[in-house]
């Protein structure tokens, strides 16, 4: 595996890669890699062109009272289980390199970037997707991947490359999970050994509304369930809610044609750590 961390390194490793392969898969994370990204790279592997993964903890999605410092860091450890999942090139810049001094360009989305997410953490999606952006520019892929546990990153991102005409398909890869069900996430590590034992109860939570929802029944009174549930279990719920797939929309009810794009949605405290998880439903 190659480690480019200039943007000349960078440059010169994906022309070689795509002169002799034909084209790049790629994946961009945060590093701190877990069973999650290593699937997200096995998938780009396999997709049958070289696979470039990046690491860049990326200041501008993190507001000012958010863990960008706290956020666990692993170089070596990362770099060696890229290599393992079989990744040609790791991109790994340096703050100047992604925001050049004078910087004044972001990428500002709205429609599937309100509400949930975008609400909870204002500036978010907007550090997400100028990121994305500039990582895509940079390495120009054919293809991306991104993990379906964050449904509506996964959404944004998808609107911003239809939006912008950029020349790359986004692939969604299912939510890979601990055996009791619980998302894997690089914060599950700040969870204790209660609040651990306590987690998975959102997902077991989100699969059985998802169950009574699918008929099409009225979703508020079981949402107001759950929520009372969770909060009983000890989480402090952010949100639940029955939403849109790709527009993250609120629906009321999952009629039968929508059935196949209705997303079951929730964020919910546990201590320290804010969970994520997302369900489809029908
Ligand atoms: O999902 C993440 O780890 C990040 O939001 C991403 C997509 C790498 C952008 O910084």
């Amino acid at each position: 595996m190659r480690i480019a961390r200039t943007l000349t390194e960078l440059r010169t490793a994906c022309a070689s890669l795509r002169a002799d392969f034909g084209g790049l898969a790629f994946v961009p994370t945060m590093g701190a890699l877990h069973e999650g990204h290593k699937t997200l790279v096995r998938e780009a592997v396999a997709s049958g062109v070289p696979a470039v993964a990046s690491i860049f903890v990326n200041p501008l999605q993190f507001a000012a009272n958010e863990d960008l410092s706290r956020y666990p860091r692993d170089e070596a450890g990362d770099l060696a289980a890229l290599e393992a999942c079989g990744c040609s090139l790791a991109w790994l810049p340096d703050v100047a390199t992604m925001y050049p001094a004078g910087e004044a360009t972001t990428v500002h989305v709205s429609g599937p970037a309100e509400r949930w997410e975008g609400d909870a953490r204002p500036g978010h999606f907007r550090g997400v997707a100028t990121v994305c952006t500039k990582l895509f520019g940079q390495v120009r892929p054919d293809r991306a991947y991104f993990g379906e546990k964050d449904w509506q990153q996964l959404q944004v991102i998808k609107r911003v490359v239809a939006d912008l005409l950029l020349p790359l398909a986004i692939v969604g890869v299912p939510t890979v999970r601990e055996a009791d069900g619980l998302a894997m996430s690089s914060r599950n590590r700040y969870l204790n050994a209660t609040e651990r034992a306590t987690a998975p109860a959102l997902y077991r939570v989100l699969g059985s509304v998802a169950g009574m929802l699918a008929d099409g029944r009225v979703a508020e009174p079981v949402l107001a369930a759950a929520r009372a549930e969770l909060a009983a279990a000890g989480f402090a719920v952010d949100y639940l809610a029955l939403v849109d797939g790709p527009t993250l929309a609120p629906i009321a009810a999952v009629a039968p044609t929508e059935a196949a794009g209705a997303r079951l949605i929730a964020t919910a405290k546990l201590g320290p750590v804010r969970l994520l998880d997302n369900v489809g439903v029908g």
